[in-house]
């Protein structure tokens, strides 16, 4: 791989270290601790230890650094210039029913910006790694988004809606609408990090989602616009930072895509 900053070499570190449990823990679900965050939102003893883990790598080299975490909330409030946006689990949904497809995600912010970024999933030993302005990367070869022209037979991917949401009906009124686009799939695979990072090396096409957490999608971020794609925050809510509507994909296929999905009022 040819990302080198310290802050990937970080990243990637607290990656390898909290993914050894996290594998063990995926052996042996029956024996983790869950609880409920809310209705069908599910939390383990696992998400928790993979986080603490990570938290402590990350601290050890900058104790200073502002974190933003699922299941700690904020640490070092002040520092909003340095900060690291930290998903333990993504697809706690998959990882507890035994599904491989979950990944830990890390992303490295810099003055709001994101700079880089670690999307790491540990059963598949798939490596997602980005830095603004050196490509993105597979484990060891680089990634670029499809080339695939038209909407129409485009493979797409979606999640969502959280049973708590509001505009639950909208969201599956907007996915009726894409998925009747002649000749495209849609797909729903339980981790924003993965959906994205799969856009970003040209599996899928697209991706979009409503109501996200930021911690979802940070690394994905860089990872998607170093693998050359294209991506949008749509309708975004001044009084929830953290929350975002994202739509990202190859540049071809991104205005059809957009017509489709950034309404103000879901059609
Ligand atoms: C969830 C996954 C899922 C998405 C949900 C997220 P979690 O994250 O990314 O694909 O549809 O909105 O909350 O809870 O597994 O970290
Ligand atoms: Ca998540
Ligand atoms: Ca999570």
């Amino acid at each position: 791989m040819r990302l080198a900053s310290p802050h990937i070499n970080i990243i990637m570190k607290a990656c390898n270290k909290a993914s050894r449990s996290l594998i063990r823990d995926f052996g042996e679900i029956e024996k983790l601790q869950v609880s409920s965050k809310g209705p069908g939102d599910f939390v383990s003893s696992s998400d928790k230890r993979t986080e603490k883990t990570i938290i402590n790598e990350l601290q050890k080299a900058h104790p200073e650094y502002g974190i933003i975490t699922e299941e700690s909330g904020v640490i070092n409030k002040s520092n909003i210039k340095n900060r690291w946006i930290i998903d333990p689990i993504d697809g706690t949904n998959n990882f507890l029913n035994g599904i491989p497809h979950f990944a830990i995600s890390i992303g490295y912010e810099e003055n709001n910006e994101i700079k880089c970024g670690v999307i790491f999933d540990p059963i598949k030993n798939e490596m997602f790694c980005a830095e603004k302005g050196n490509g993105a990367f597979l484990n060891n070869s680089r990634i670029r988004v499809s080339k695939k022209k038209k909407l129409q037979d485009s493979l797409l991917v979606t999640g969502g809606p959280k049973h708590s949401s509001k505009i639950k009906e909208d969201i599956f009124t907007e996915f009726v609408k894409i998925s009747k686009v002649p000749f495209s799939s849609v797909r729903k695979f339980g981790s924003a990090a993965l959906d994205i990072a799969y856009v970003a090396c040209g599996r899928f096409d697209g991706y979009w989602q409503r109501e996200l957490n930021y911690w979802d999608i940070a690394a994905g971020i860089i990872i998607l616009k170093e693998a050359g794609g294209f991506v949008d925050f749509f309708e975004e809510d001044n009084n929830a930072p953290l929350k975002r509507n994202i739509l990202a994909s190859n540049s071809s296929i991104h205005e059809e895509l957009s017509k489709l999905i950034i309404k103000k009022n879901i059609e």
